[in-house]
């Protein structure tokens, strides 16, 4: 059985006093949840965030990471010191990133491995663009982004990272996926890790779907056989929105993959 996971990406938003504020809201509404759940507030709200996270059933993520552990790299956020901050999990390869800052998948590769070698865990995002969702190459697309992120891992890497598919085109322009859309590229994405890693790490990842997901339809996107949760970026920054995508994803709404 896959546990839900449900992150909220709050990208480039909130000072330290308004994300703790939001992690407030939260801390209530998130007492009774099934689903695991990780915030991934900005670096400079990581220190206000993660005592009020102690104890509470919401985790601390960040939104990205460099990949050597200290030294002369002027603005960057190491693993060791996320650790340090109380994260657990990190999201890597987010298209923004991919787009914006030009990132590749080789550093995506190094961004994850620094990660996972540091005890943190990966949250890799992959995803296709609308212009090559109707050129048909949306599935060539994941099998790049897989092969380039992931293809020189040991099998029991795949079992240690999360993966998000999060297509381009959904993500801020409140067009999500359709749930059958989803599900037939998460089911490709396991089928990837199956071939690649092993069944039993086909059947053990765990695959979120983000891109414009809402509460209205949260619970038909994490129906879905191999959608086993949500990362959530505009949604999350509102408690009571974050709050019921939350509820949505109920244990056991995501059934192993045979
Ligand atoms: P939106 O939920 O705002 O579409 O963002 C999704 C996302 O990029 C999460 O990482």
């Amino acid at each position: 059985m896959r546990r839900p996971i449900v992150a909220g990406n709050w990208k480039a938003n909130l000072t330290a006093g308004e994300a703790a504020a939001l992690v407030r809201q939260l801390k209530a509404s998130c007492e009774t949840a099934a689903a695991e759940v990780v915030v991934c507030p900005p670096f400079t709200a990581l220190a206000a965030v993660a005592p009020l996270l102690k104890g509470s059933r919401i985790a601390l993520g960040a939104q990205d990471v460099f990949w050597e552990p200290a030294g002369a790299f002027t603005g960057e956020v190491t693993p060791p010191m996320l650790r340090d901050a109380g994260c657990q999990y990190v999201i890597v390869g987010h298209s923004e990133r991919r787009t914006h800052f030009g990132e590749t998948d080789q550093i995506v590769r190094r961004k994850l491995q620094a990660a996972l070698a540091h005890g943190l865990t990966p949250i890799v995002c992959i995803g296709e663009t609308l212009a090559q969702r109707e050129a048909g190459q949306t599935f060539d697309i994941l099998t790049r982004q897989l092969d380039g992120a992931l293809g020189d891992c040991p099998p029991e890497t795949c079992r240690r990272l999360i993966l998000a598919y999060e297509p381009v085109w959904a993500i801020g322009t409140g067009k999500n996926a359709t749930p059958e859309q989803a599900q037939e590229a998460h089911q490709a994405i396991r089928r990837w890790v199956a071939d690649r890693c092993g069944s039993s790490a086909g059947g053990g990842i765990r695959i979120q779907y983000g891109g414009s997901v809402t509460p209205a339809n949260a619970a038909s996107l994490l129906q879905q056989p191999d959608v086993d949760g949500a990362l959530v970026g505009g949604a999350s920054l509102k408690a009571d929105a974050f709050s019921a995508i939350v509820k949505a994803a109920k244990t056991g709404a995501a059934a192993p993959h045979e």
